[in-house]
């Protein structure tokens, strides 16, 4: 079975081929960082105008770089939320049309779900149960995934997504839109630590986060200071270790409350080098998984992967065309 998997929740356009027996065959992904750059955060109307642009030429690239036509598919998976309502209408539009004309059905996808799962395109051993913390712009959540169908949301941040925050703190010290890779690229430079920063909530019973009490400290060191290269590495240093003391830390209690030896972790900021360096070294006797680099910010292939998780042969796919903005899970 071929499935063809298409994001647009965002400000990426994603398209990627997933085959049941040969794996992931190849996937493109289009960033519109650039266009968003200059205003600091994502226009939507800015956004849904460019994949309206870019659906159809990587599509043709998809296909050329995997030797593909399009009879060969035999499903389109697409994301259906959450997200911003203009992006995801294109891409939903795109995928039911190209259904539709195809004669092959199309299932909508949770963008959230896709991410939680796609530590498991490339780990074919991973299986729930595991614990998932998903990192992302627009959302942290810590749950208890049962089945592929079955989740027990844990605890979810009560203000601001690691992701903004990362974000938000790196447009503070003068770094470019998408602040995350920025932060972790200033503080690679550094292991020197001159900051306190709170950690929010670490010691709280709860599994829930809070990160803008942070964000607000972090910034506040900012307008304190003349802003050198080395203060905003020694700044991005602590506010980066500030933050994965709390993630790593609530992580690592559910694991060990609920007894389960699988820990995922997904999402954006699931990319950030240092995360996955102290999660593997404080992983006591804990199994760690990411998805692959190329995986964890949004793209293509984890909602190929999904489609193909969810794929029952009593597939409904009507022609209406109706994305939800938010998630079950969130
Ligand atoms: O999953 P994603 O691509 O989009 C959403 O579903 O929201 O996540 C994007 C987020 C952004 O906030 C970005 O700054 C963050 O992931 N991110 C990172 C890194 N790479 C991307 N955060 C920290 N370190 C990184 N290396
Ligand atoms: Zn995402």
């Amino acid at each position: 079975m071929l499935v063809m998997g298409v994001e647009s929740s965002c400000d990426e356009t994603g398209l990627a081929l997933y085959d049941s027996d040969a794996g992931m065959l190849g996937h493109v992904v289009n960033s519109q960082h650039t266009i968003h750059g200059k205003y600091g955060g994502v226009v939507p109307e800015l956004a849904s105008r460019d994949h309206v642009l870019k659906l159809v030429p990587l599509l043709d690239e998809l296909l050329n770089i995997t030797a593909k036509d399009l009879k060969d598919i035999d499903l389109i998976a697409f994301t259906n939320g959450p997200g911003l309502l203009g992006p995801l209408l294109t891409g939903a539009s795109f995928s039911k049309s190209l259904a539709w004309t195809l004669k092959i059905p199309s299932i909508e996808i949770d963008h959230l779900e896709a991410h939680i799962f796609s530590p498991m395109i490339s780990e074919k051993s991973l299986k729930p149960p595991f614990i998932s913390l998903l990192v992302s712009g627009g959302h942290t959540i810590l749950s208890s995934v049962n089945t592929s169908t079955n989740y027990d949301v844990l605890g979810k941040t009560l203000d601001d997504s690691a992701g903004e925050v990362f974000d938000k703190v790196a447009r503070h010290l003068g770094l470019p839109y998408p602040g995350g890779p920025q932060i972790s690229k200033a503080s690679a430079k550094t292991s020197s630590s001159s900051f306190k920063f709170p950690r929010p909530m670490i010691n709280t019973n709860c599994y829930d986060f809070s990160f803008s009490g942070l964000k607000t400290h972090v910034t506040q060191s900012v307008n304190k200071n003349i802003l050198t290269e080395e203060l905003i590495s020694n700044i991005a240093f602590d506010f980066e270790n500030a933050i994965l003391d709390v993630l790593i830390s609530k992580t690592l209690r559910a694991a060990t409350d609920l007894n389960v030896d699988n820990i995922v972790i997904s999402g954006g900021v699931s990319a950030n080098k240092r995360l996955r360096e102290r999660f593997e070294n404080e992983k006591r006797n804990k199994n760690i998984f990411f998805p692959d680099i190329a995986f964890s910010t949004d793209n293509g292939a984890m909602i190929a992967y999904m489609g193909y998780l969810k794929y029952h042969k009593d597939i409904k796919s009507s022609l209406e065309i109706n994305p939800s903005p938010s998630s079950r899970l969130a």
